[in-house]
């Protein structure tokens, strides 16, 4: 239930923590080892490339998911939209392995890429948070999220718990085939930093009301812009502020602007910078500046070790490759004050369902 929640959006925002700490006692034992079923280690250590399929935000987190299997396993990694694959499937190494990542385990478009992967042959996981589910039992393997019920048709704690999941999968099967980087990480450091870091920021959420009503609230567009990960999230957090405040909104690799959609920047269009990216922190920096001189409010989410007097909000510090766990988390707040103040039904955006079982 709802208990004193308003909204189940918010609720299941707030339970992120949980869900980590959750995961964590789940598929780590107390050294930290990952304690995932040794015969879907045997069969994935055994591909050539990993293809990862999903819709929505499990595609998103599917992208997130990519950069930490080929960092931490050296396996090269596709992540496709399943309403894509289905009918136009993709070029196949010659030892795939595929991944289904659903909070639902019953959408249509990711159905039809497992009957297809089935026929085939081609082994395959699905990540879900639905046991017994239909993605779950056609796939060859399954592992669970544990999120608990999701109820809100904006996913959030699918997501985090899918990013998360697929973190211990990369570390499982990184160990596995040797890889240096997997060996030398302690996930378990990392997923107990990450449930701190979301209680912070989700026992901070006045501030992304504040913002969200400041910037957004009367706003009919909308961006968010990043590199590396930030992209990644940038995609998800533009989905989950448009879906439930309809305000449109685009997520940006934040050099790409440049190359177009900058002509849409106003005086006073909203556009949200996340920051975590080692590498290109600085170049994003400099992608602000370009859009401020066009007139837009910027919004910056920017990880501890690159804030700058002047961010809006600074980011508990993690491990790079996990930081998608943290920075989404502000992105969720912002949708959900978003949707909320405007007085729309936040928990049931109009024209959506919960699990879209149609293709
Ligand atoms: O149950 P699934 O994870 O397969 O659902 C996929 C999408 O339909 C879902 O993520 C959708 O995009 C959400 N409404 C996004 O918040």
């Amino acid at each position: 239930s709802k208990g004193a929640y308003e909204f189940y959006m918010l609720k299941e925002i707030d339970e992120q923590p949980g869900v980590m700490r959750h995961l964590s006692q789940n598929y780590l034992d107390n050294d930290g080892q990952p304690k995932v079923d040794s015969k879907i280690i045997d069969a994935i250590s055994k591909a050539d490339r990993l293809y990862i399929f999903a819709a929505g935000t499990s595609y998103h987190a599917g992208l997130v998911g990519k950069i930490i299997f080929e960092h931490y396993t050296g396996i090269p990694t596709e992540v496709g939209l399943a309403s894509e694959a289905g009918y136009h499937f993709p070029m196949m190494s010659k030892h795939p392995f595929f991944i289904f990542l659903t909070q639902s385990g019953e959408t249509a478009d990711s159905r039809v890429v497992l009957k297809e992967t089935n026929k085939r042959g081609i082994p395959s996981l699905t990540m879900t948070n639905v046991a017994g589910s239909t993605l779950s039992r056609e796939a060859t393997y399954t592992m669970l999220l544990g999120a608990g019920p999701e109820i809100a048709v904006a996913s959030t704690k699918a997501y985090t718990a899918q990013v998360a999941l697929q973190a211990v999968l990369a570390k499982a099967l990184g160990e596995r085939l040797g890889n240096k980087e997997a060996k030398n990480w302690d996930l378990r450091k990392d997923l107990a930093m990450a449930a701190e870091g979301i209680q912070q920021l989700v026992d901070g959420k006045e501030k992304l009301k504040k913002l969200a009503d400041k910037y957004l609230v009367k706003s009919r567009n909308a961006f968010y812009i990043g590199r590396g990960m930030d992209y990644a999230v940038a995609l998800e957090a533009a989905l989950k502020l448009k879906e439930v405040s309809y305000i449109q909104t685009e997520g940006f690799a934040a050099a790409e602007l440049k190359h177009g959609t900058i002509s849409l920047i106003e005086k006073g269009t909203p556009v949200v910078a996340l920051i975590n990216d080692p590498v290109t922190a600085d170049l994003t920096r400099g992608n602000i500046q370009e859009v401020v001189s066009r007139g837009a409010s910027v919004i910056k989410i920017v990880g501890k070790d690159f804030a700058e007097d002047g961010d809006d909000i600074v980011l508990p510090e993690i491990n790079y490759y996990m930081s998608a766990l943290l920075t989404v988390v502000p992105a969720q707040l912002l949708a959900y004050y978003a949707s909320k103040d405007k007085g729309l039904d936040v928990d049931k955006p109009r024209n959506l369902a919960k699990s879209v079982t149609v293709e």
